[in-house]
């Protein structure tokens, strides 16, 4: 699935020439950075593995013709967006992509605190921290766009993946307000929703999703709906859920989530208590 010519040019019009996508190493992240370049988007590619993230701007430059800056961070470093910040200061982004972030399963009392709080550190501080600064960019050019990635697990408790989905809903909470807020000085603000998606995120949390889409396949249609409202889901699963569990009272879509997460966690043990 890719953009048509008349979608890149719209999007370079709008947003470019500059984007900043965090999470462009891997999945989601590669899928919204590929489909830039091909817009003509430069970009400033963010994530820890920085080997990974320079063959992907080489990619870019052969192929596309589009400059590459390559921000090697990591991202649950509280001084991070800092560095960022002042690392892409004289880049003309107008566009910020921020899909970096990871999950956890199982009971949430069983997992290691550590990785819980850098967990809250990447999907919600640095997300917060990064929306602070680039909205306040933007809304100072009164122009630029802001994509963030909530998740369907966004908008009721999830157990069995209870934190991650505190944070995506965090994220949703802030995303779908920043889009009202920040319209009024010209910045485009959309949240993407998908649901289960094959990247590394699944073996990350060690979550078994069945078959779901192949995250190449996200990057086009989330990148489409920006500017066109302030929410997508992405994929036909995230919108029959999404829309499914708004029909129940949130404490019986709790326990759908509870069947649903269940099934894919390998620590089930107290699914049913
Ligand atoms: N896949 C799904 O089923 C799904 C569904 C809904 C929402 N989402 C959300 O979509 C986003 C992208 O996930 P994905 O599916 O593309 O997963 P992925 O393939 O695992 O990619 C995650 C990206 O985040 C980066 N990242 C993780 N921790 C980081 C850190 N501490 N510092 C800097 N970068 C870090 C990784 O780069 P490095 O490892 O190189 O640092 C990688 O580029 C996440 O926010 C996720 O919560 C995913």
């Amino acid at each position: 699935m890719q953009l048509t010519e008349k979608e890149k040019s719209r999007l370079h019009k709008k947003y470019g020439p500059w984007a900043l996508v965090t999470g462009a190493s891997s999945g989601i992240g590669k899928s919204v950075a590929e489909n830039l370049a091909s817009a003509g988007f430069h970009l400033a590619l963010v994530a820890r593995r920085k080997a990974e993230l320079e063959v992907q701007a080489e990619y870019y430059r052969n192929k596309f013709g589009v400059e590459c800056f390559v921000h090697k961070e990591d991202l649950s470093d509280i001084n991070a967006p800092a560095r960022l910040a002042k690392a892409t200061a004289n880049l003309r982004v107008g566009l910020v992509v921020l899909s970096a972030g990871f999950g956890t399963s199982g009971e949430f009392h069983r997992g290691d605190l550590q990785t819980e709080i850098e967990m809250l550190r990447v999907n919600v501080e640095t997300v917060m921290r990064l929306c602070h600064y680039f909205g306040g960019q933007f809304a100072y050019q009164k122009r630029g766009g802001i994509i963030l990635l909530s998740s369907l697990v966004a908008f009721q408790g999830v157990p069995y993946a209870a934190h991650y989905a505190a944070t995506k809903a965090y994220v949703q909470s802030l995303g779908e307000a920043l889009a009202v807020e920040l319209k009024s000085h010209g910045v485009d603000v959309l949240v993407a929703a998908p649901g289960p998606v094959a990247s590394g995120f699944g073996q990350r949390a060690q979550m078994q999703m069945g078959n779901p889409p192949d995250a190449a396949r996200i990057g086009a249609p989330i990148l489409r709906k920006l500017g066109r409202g302030y929410l997508v889901m992405p994929g036909a699963l995230s919108k029959l859920l999404i829309f499914s569990l708004k029909t129940v009272p949130r404490r019986f879509g709790v326990r759908i989530m509870q069947i649903i997460m269940g099934s894919m966690t390998k620590d089930k043990r107290s699914q049913y208590a």
